[in-house]
């Protein structure tokens, strides 16, 4: 278990020591202005409050009582609901917003023993919904000599063009099944799950496995012949979903501004995705319930993003359907993505803008981490996440994210090797302490956000 007020009971310590020492006689004292101790005590307010370990049971149960959450499938609807249902429980007006998506396919490997895995798939023709059950094999250097009848496993050729050929090569060796392993990760990490782009549609089932997948499939066959049933589907008519919910202000007139908690709440195919991120969602159903017991003046919404992993499409589909009055009401959102990984060398929760620039966001949270005594949180550099639609349409916006960067070289970062991977547990991929660290920092500058016209000033 993590503490609630270890780092800040030693700040207030050496706040109290500092005054003691030079406060009386005349020196000025050496705490930062940010020390202030109206903000600091309402720090304490949500410090004394959240709870890592509650926040790691939303990551247990979408994580592992559901499991993957892709875009438009039934699993991110479960995940919705959840999230609702937790929301309402805390008092809030829930609403959820739907929208389009496009197709999936989708594979699952069966184990005898009753294992299941989720990898994508190829374009299936007349074959969605059949099972197919073979033997799987391993095929090296691309000697397809022994495979009729077998489900082929093979690392998959860097290129489209390549992996098509060695498609093509199985599908005339008469294979009852393909399964491409993916190559390492472009960011260091695993290779995720993919769905092989072929235009053929061929009539065996012919899946995008992440590299562990493979991995483990090689381990599984070295203990002997490996049996596996494949079935490739075919999803349609897809629609995601976005879940809101609000607090409104104390007391509201025309000007009243809006802040934005928002999270996705979706995750890769494949991957149980608990870091990335039923974390953020876990932080933000956490700081929704401290919250609930506090008036603010300004509306606070919390935002659970559909299908972030298929293309920010969550994020964007708020923003777009938002009128220009509404996008100018809003004053900041604050996105975290991926924060309690355990992977050591993921050394500070960075502030991300997509340009590098620093907003009420980045420096609300960066004074609340100085306030607490906390040297964990950093600004920086960054896309790739639900904060980008947002800053494009000129509203303040952060990404909250552990990474290491290197001084040296800035474009060198380190994420967990396990993101977008099965890997992607509690178990594997899940620090209590960098919970709290977040949600202490974030929950703090967004208090001080929400809670006065000039954040900052007490
Ligand atoms: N959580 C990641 C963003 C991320 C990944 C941040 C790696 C830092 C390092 C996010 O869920 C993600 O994977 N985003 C997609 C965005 C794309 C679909 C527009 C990505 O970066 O591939
Ligand atoms: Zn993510």
């Amino acid at each position: 278990m993590v503490r609630n007020n270890r780092k800040s009971a030693k700040v207030l310590a050496s706040v109290l020591a500092a005054s003691l020492a030079f406060g009386s006689i005349g020196y000025a004292a050496p705490i930062p202005a940010e020390y202030g101790k109206s903000s600091y005590s309402q720090d304490q307010k949500i410090v004394a409050r959240v709870n890592a370990e509650r926040a790691i049971e939303h990551i247990r149960y979408l994580s592992e009582e559901i499991g993957t959450r892709p875009g438009g499938l039934e699993n991110e609807k479960k995940s919705a609901e959840y999230i609702a249902d937790t929301l309402k429980s805390y008092g809030y007006d829930v609403e959820f917003q739907y929208f389009p998506v496009a197709d999936q396919y989708i594979g699952s490997v069966a184990f005898p023993d009753g294992t299941l895995w989720e990898m994508g798939a190829a374009p299936n023709g007349s074959i969605s919904d059949t099972a197919v059950k073979a033997e799987v094999v391993y095929v090296e250097n691309n000697d397809f000599t022994n495979v009729e009848d077998k489900i082929v496993l093979l690392a998959r050729a860097s290129t489209l063009a390549g992996y098509r050929q060695q498609v093509a090569d199985a599908v005339n060796a008469g294979a009852a099944g393909v399964i491409l392993q993916s190559l390492v990760g472009s960011r260091g990490n695993y290779g995720q799950t993919f769905s092989p782009s072929l235009t053929e549609q061929y009539n065996i089932p012919v899946f995008g496995a992440s590299y562990i997948h493979g991995e483990w499939l090689k381990e599984k066959m070295e203990d002997g012949a490996a049996e596996l049933s494949l079935t490739s589907k075919h999803y349609s008519d897809l629609k995601s979903v976005n879940v809101i919910a609000t607090k409104e202000a104390k007391t509201k007139t025309e000007d009243t501004k809006e802040v934005i908690l928002g999270a996705h709440h979706d995750s890769v195919v494949g991957a149980p995705g608990a870091n990335d991120n039923a974390s953020g969602v876990g932080l933000m159903l956490e700081l929704a319930r401290v919250y609930q017991g506090y008036n603010t003046d300004k509306t606070l919404k919390f935002i659970a993003f559909g299908s972030e992993e298929r293309g920010l499409l969550g994020a964007r589909y708020y923003v777009d359907q938002l009128t220009q009055e509404q996008k100018d009401q809003i004053e900041a959102v604050f996105v975290p993505d991926m924060v309690a990984t355990n992977y050591d060398k993921a050394t500070n929760l960075y502030a991300m803008t997509p340009d590098g620039s620093q907003n009420i966001v980045t420096d609300s949270t960066g004074k609340a981490g100085a306030r607490l005594g906390n040297s964990d949180i950093l600004p920086g550099k960054f896309g790739s996440s639900d904060h980008v639609p947002f800053h494009n349409a000129g509203i303040p916006a952060a990404l909250f994210i552990w990474m290491g960067i290197d001084s040296w070289d800035p474009l060198v970062y380190h994420i967990e090797k396990v993101y977008h991977t099965p890997q992607d547990t509690i178990e594997e991929n899940i620090s209590a302490d960098r919970m709290q660290s977040a949600l202490d920092i974030i929950g703090s500058g967004l208090f001080d956000v929400v809670r006065k016209e000039t954040p900052g000033n007490n």
